[in-house]
């Protein structure tokens, strides 16, 4: 062990300034815990001086002991100063990191989405427009005859059996939740004069099981051409602008006969559809013809002078095969992530 240095005042003097200097440096705990031990802990020069006063000469013990007692007082008074300063700057510094700033806007707002079945038929409902169509509208609550009657529907066709249709009590009203589209065109015939062109996008419903391919609740779009002269030519230039529309300039339609009471001759209406993901494809899509004179003659116009076409089409299944969805129970879920998927374009 060294010997230690004689206690003078100007020893303690540099003892206790190297100390203030040190203990005034420091920024964090961690360096003030070494500082505090060098200066102020049990090796310090300080310390020393303290444990050299016992071996003082008697008269020199008083004025060592005061000299030493002040140097350590300060010391410490310097190591409690920073311990206080250090305390509040490390407060300081939490309170900064753990900051919330309560007004900013979150960086991700659930944001909504309009559903692709709305998209869709505003969609199609927009191509007519712009022919020069109008919008027609009927009530989902309809009554039998405009549903079935108006249309040419035997007393005993297969589509009015109760497995098909929601028939609404009181029986004797005569009312069903519509079975399809079909009855605006009656609505759309008796509330306007002729020339009419009209479409129509709406819910309808069958009482059918919910599962991957069907919905008792669904939508269709219907269109119905009333005018002098128009033929099926006018029947397939209209859907094939439809479907080239809805699937690309490749798109093309074909049509097969078929049986429906309101329209002779009628046809199933299937589409080309160019950009199907496992490949180009044909798809049934949906039936027309050109309207049955008994329709025509419900709504009061003489079939010997206007003639026209009508066509109608599920929007879920248009939805399902045109952006390649395999269960028709996405649709109806009500699940905004579906929806968000689309964007507000479909
Ligand atoms: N209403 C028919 C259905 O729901 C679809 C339909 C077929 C509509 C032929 C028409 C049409 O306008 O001409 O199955």
């Amino acid at each position: 062990m060294s010997t230690p240095s004689p206690i003078t005042e100007e020893a303690v003097a540099r003892a206790v300034e190297s100390a203030l200097a040190a203990i005034g440096a420091v920024s964090d705990s961690a360096s003030l815990k070494a500082a505090r031990s060098a200066h102020a802990g049990e090796a310090s020069a300080l310390a020393q001086f303290n444990a050299q006063i016992r071996d003082l000469p008697g008269d020199q013990k008083a004025a060592a002991g005061k000299l030493v007692g002040q140097a350590r007082a300060r010391v410490n008074q310097a190591v409690a100063e920073a311990e206080e300063r250090i305390l509040v700057a490390e407060e300081q510094a939490r309170l900064e990191a753990e900051a919330v700033d309560v007004t900013a806007l979150p960086s991700r707002w659930n944001r909504g989405a309009r559903h692709p079945l709305s998209l869709l038929m505003e969609e199609m409902s927009d191509l007519f427009v712009a022919m020069g169509w109008e919008i027609g509208e009927g009530p989902e609550l309809e009554h039998e005859w405009f549903n079935f009657d108006a249309l040419n529907f035997d007393e005993d066709h297969p589509a009015r059996a109760l497995q098909d249709t929601f028939f609404v009590e009181p029986a004797e009203r005569h009312l069903v939740m519509r079975t399809h589209t079909s009855p605006v065109q009656i609505r759309s015939l008796l509330s306007r004069p002729l020339p009419v062109y009209v479409a129509a996008v709406g819910r309808v419903y069958r009482t059918d099981e919910l599962d991957a391919t069907h919905t008792p609740v669904f939508h269709q779009i219907e269109g119905i051409a009333i005018d002098k002269g128009l033929t099926m030519a006018h029947l397939r230039g209209t859907l094939e602008h439809l479907a080239r529309a809805m699937f690309g300039e490749g798109a093309q339609i074909r049509l097969r006969p078929n049986y429906f009471p309101f329209t002779e001759p009628s046809a199933e209406m299937d589409v080309w559809q160019p950009n199907a993901k496992g490949g180009a494809r044909w798809v049934e899509w949906g039936g027309c013809g050109m309207v049955n004179p008994n329709v025509l003659r419900s709504a009061g116009i003489d079939p010997d002078e206007y003639q026209g076409f009508a066509f109608g089409m599920g929007i879920e299944r248009t939805l399902q095969f045109r952006n390649d969805m395999n269960d028709m129970r996405d649709m109806v879920e009500g699940d905004v992530r579906f929806s968000q998927q689309f964007g507000m374009v479909v």
